[in-house]
């Protein structure tokens, strides 16, 4: 999909660069594409809805409450390809990063199951308050695509960061967004991810420190290309994104059978979840008392997931995903080998590398030397990327 058929949800804020956006309206409708305006109460202090709707030969809309029996906020977001806020004032970025929905923008945002691109504009200090900063840490977590501000001549008549993205940036954001959207629509996709706990006792247990965030990106990633998305989630405090099918699992066996089920059928599987590879052989349905200096346990193994998975032959395209701490490629790919995998993404885990919400590297490797670097960045950064290589490598396959 690209600008000329992209039908595209444009949210005008309340700052000075909404005149920039009122030109970057008519060069979409140059290239084609279709645009519903949604502007705040504030947006239009700046401009009138009457610039919009001449430029788009469409209606603007302003208010959640002018034709309410259309669930206005719900069926423009629906419709849609892609959101674009633009500019975005700190106010809408704060509310969107807390969920709040106090009038026809926020309230369609937060029913966003479409790919949303923020474009911040406004005061330098505005932007740099800790408080923005976090918001957009969040919404950046959270999949939405930032088009960063830039630095240079702000209404303030002084010189900083917070300037609307030149237009050229945002058209370029766009175009890559569109260019994935749809390109997994009709396609299946099981994910797993999370730890495993394998307990010894009903409040014990053996676990490792996966917080399933790589998982999680992928779903959602997937889920914004079109895809029907089961994530099998271990145990973890993050969110599971809004549009997939969440199958909860805690231990290695309940996430094999859960595979066994959920990856029947499927076009593709990725494999992230930090399966245990011990389990204590004897659980007690007591709580073990506090007695003694030294507790001895045996450990046994859980089941393979990855090697079940590969000698399956209906679980679609297979990526597993390879932890490591030393000689990470070797290993790697002895292990897609030995699995049987299409594909495997190796990353680099030693001192907690890799683990958490944070930054991750990735390298993807196929075949008998297919290579692949995807980078360092931001695990939705790099969900984005691993899916763009697999299709790629599921089209050749
Ligand atoms: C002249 C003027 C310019 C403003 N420019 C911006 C701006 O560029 N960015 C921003 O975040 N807020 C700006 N504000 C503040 C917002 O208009 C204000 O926070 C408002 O509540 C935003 O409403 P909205 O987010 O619903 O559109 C400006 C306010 C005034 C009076």
């Amino acid at each position: 999909m690209n600008l000329a058929n992209a039908r595209i949800f444009l949210g005008v804020c309340g700052g000075i660069a909404a005149y920039k956006v009122a030109a970057l309206t008519s060069t979409l409708v140059q290239r084609g594409a279709t645009i519903d305006v949604v502007m705040t109460a504030e947006a239009e202090r700046f401009v009138t809805p009457l610039t919009f709707s001449s430029l788009t030969a469409r209606e603007v809309y302003t208010s959640l409450w002018d034709a309410p029996e259309r669930i206005p906020h719900i069926r423009l977001i629906r419709d849609a390809d892609v959101a674009l806020v633009a500019p975005a004032t700190a106010n809408v970025i704060a509310k969107l990063a807390n969920g709040i929905a106090d009038d026809l923008l926020t309230s369609a945002l937060l029913a966003a199951r479409i790919p949303i691109v923020i474009a911040p504009a406004m005061n330098d200090a505005m932007y740099e308050h800790p408080a923005t900063q976090a918001n957009l840490a969040t919404l950046r977590a959270r999949g939405c695509e930032l088009v960063d501000p830039e630095r240079g001549f702000l209404a303030e008549r002084e010189i900083g960061i917070g300037r609307l993205a030149a237009e050229e940036r945002i058209l370029e954001t766009l175009e890559r967004v569109l260019a994935r959207r749809r390109s997994l629509s009709g396609k299946r996709v099981a994910i797993t991810a999370g730890p495993t706990r394998e307990p010894f006792d009903p409040v014990r247990f053996i676990s490792n420190a996966s917080t399933g965030a790589t998982g999680i990106a992928l779903a959602r990633e997937a889920m914004l290309r079109g895809a029907d998305v089961t994530l099998m989630l271990g145990p973890t405090l993050l969110e599971a994104p809004a549009g997939v099918r969440v199958v909860p699992i805690s231990s290695a066996q309940e996430l094999y059978d859960a595979a066994m089920t959920w990856t029947t059928g499927v076009d593709l599987t990725i494999a992230t979840a930090a399966v245990a590879d011990w389990r204590p052989e004897a659980y007690a349905d007591e709580k073990v008392p506090k007695q003694g200096e030294e507790l001895a346990t045996r450990l046994v193994r859980t089941p393979d997931v990855l090697a079940a998975l590969g000698q399956r032959d209906n679980a679609g395209f297979l990526v597993g995903f390879a932890a490591e701490t030393e000689d990470h490629e070797a290993h790697a790919r002895a292990k897609l080998r030995a699995k049987r995998l299409d594909a495997i993404a190796v990353n680099d885990v030693r001192d907690g590398r890799g683990f958490g919400t944070g930054e991750n590297t990735l390298v993807l490797l196929w075949g008998e030397n297919g290579r692949r670097e995807l980078g360092t960045g931001e695990k939705s950064a790099l969900a984005a990327s691993l899916l763009d290589a697999v299709e790629e490598l599921m089209r050749c396959s």
